[in-house]
């Protein structure tokens, strides 16, 4: 089996820590933007999704030290708009959990066929992040119809 070029797979898991980290304060920060009658289930909804991406960060630092390498104190970037309606929430996330899964990918084209464990994490996350795209899609769409509208329609929902 082939070695890993672990500089490069170190500085995709940096990435990945980089874009959970931001994901972990978004999603709280958005929390407290949620206002009107279903404010309850929303508000529970992004705090899973900011434990969730802590919990994302926390397994690619593990993985950064489990290689023997320094993980970052960086944080991704932050897509504020300063809306925060519920679509334009949804969309930010969207785009950053897409950008978290490009990472998955590349981590994937770095380690297939190298590295069992590594591999199969980066599977796992891919699984995991587009059944979240997946469901965030959904969260888009308007009731009663099967495809997300274009952003201009959601944006003024
Ligand atoms: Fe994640």
């Amino acid at each position: 089996m082939a070695e890993i070029d672990k500089d490069q797979v170190v500085d995709v898991l940096n990435r990945v820590l980089e874009a959970e980290l931001a994901g972990v304060i978004r999603y709280t920060h958005y929390s407290f933007l949620v206002f009107g009658s279903g404010r309850i289930p929303i508000v529970a909804w992004l705090r899973q999704q900011a434990d969730e991406s802590l919990v994302h960060a926390q397994q690619a630092g593990e993985w950064i030290t489990t290689l023997g390498d320094y993980p970052s104190l960086a944080i991704g970037p932050l897509l504020d708009s300063h809306v925060f309606e519920i679509a334009s929430i949804l969309r930010e996330s969207l785009d950053a959990e897409r950008v978290a899964l490009d990472l998955y990918r590349q981590l994937i084209a770095l380690t297939e066929g190298r590295s069992v464990a590594l591999e199969e994490y980066a599977r796992q996350m891919i699984h995991v992040e587009e059944l979240h795209a997946g469901e965030v899609d959904k969260m888009l769409r308007r009731p009663g119809t099967m495809t997300t509208p274009p952003e201009r329609d959601t944006a003024s929902a």
